[in-house]
């Protein structure tokens, strides 16, 4: 049976938005990790965490409702016609995992308060985190890749 053919391209400040989301997820995500764990300050009683600690986390939290709100809006149109038309369906659903797992253990940290369940949930958190950046060029490229063939036009004699 024919595979129906639709035009995906999202409209380019769609797809900005998502690239602009993401990368500032990504940067104040290893800021946060890097400042972490290297660059603690020196207290008046002993090393203290860095002062840049919460105002990247309040960045990374407010950021994290907008990615939702743009990556959602995929939903009706780019999701549900590349799914119907079996085009990047692999790398799609890979995407949407892994954003909803980012999402789920991001609460999860935003809430809880038991140290062991939380540096647990940080270490899945951020490791997915940093995979995405890979997981998303795949996407594109695959997503490229999969465009249908446009049939050279007959020539009149
Ligand atoms: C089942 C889910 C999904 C399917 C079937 C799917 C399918 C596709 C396809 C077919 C393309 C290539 C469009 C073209 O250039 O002709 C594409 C590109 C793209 N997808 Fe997805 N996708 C899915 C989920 C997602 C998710 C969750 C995101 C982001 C959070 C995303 C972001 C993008 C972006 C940024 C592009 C490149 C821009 C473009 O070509 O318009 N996709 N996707
Ligand atoms: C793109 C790559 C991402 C990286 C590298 C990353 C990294 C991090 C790190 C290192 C933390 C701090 C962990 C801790 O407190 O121990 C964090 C917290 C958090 N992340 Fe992400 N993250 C990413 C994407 C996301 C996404 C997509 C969402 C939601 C849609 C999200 C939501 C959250 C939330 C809600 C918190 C807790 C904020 C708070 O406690 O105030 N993150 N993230």
């Amino acid at each position: 049976m024919k595979r129906p053919s639709f035009n995906l391209k999202l409209p380019g400040w769609h797809e900005w938005l998502i690239y602009l989301t993401t990368a500032v997820l990504l940067l104040t995500g290893v800021a946060w990790l890097l400042l972490d764990r290297f660059a603690k300050v020196q207290g008046e009683f002993g090393p203290e965490p860095n002062p840049a600690l919460p105002w990247l986390l309040m960045l990374h939290g407010i950021v994290a409702y907008a990615f939702v709100i743009v990556a959602a809006m995929l939903t009706p149109v780019h999701m549900r016609l590349g799914w119907s038309s079996h085009r990047n369906r692999p790398s799609g659903l890979l995407l949407v995992g892994v954003s909803l797992f980012l999402a789920a253990t991001g609460l999860a940290l935003y809430y809880s308060t038991a140290d062991a369940l939380r540096s647990w949930f940080s270490l899945v958190h951020w490791l997915a985190g940093i995979a995405v950046p890979l997981v998303l060029v795949i996407h594109l490229l695959r997503g490229k890749g999969s465009r249908p063939r446009r049939r050279p036009r007959r020539q009149r004699n």
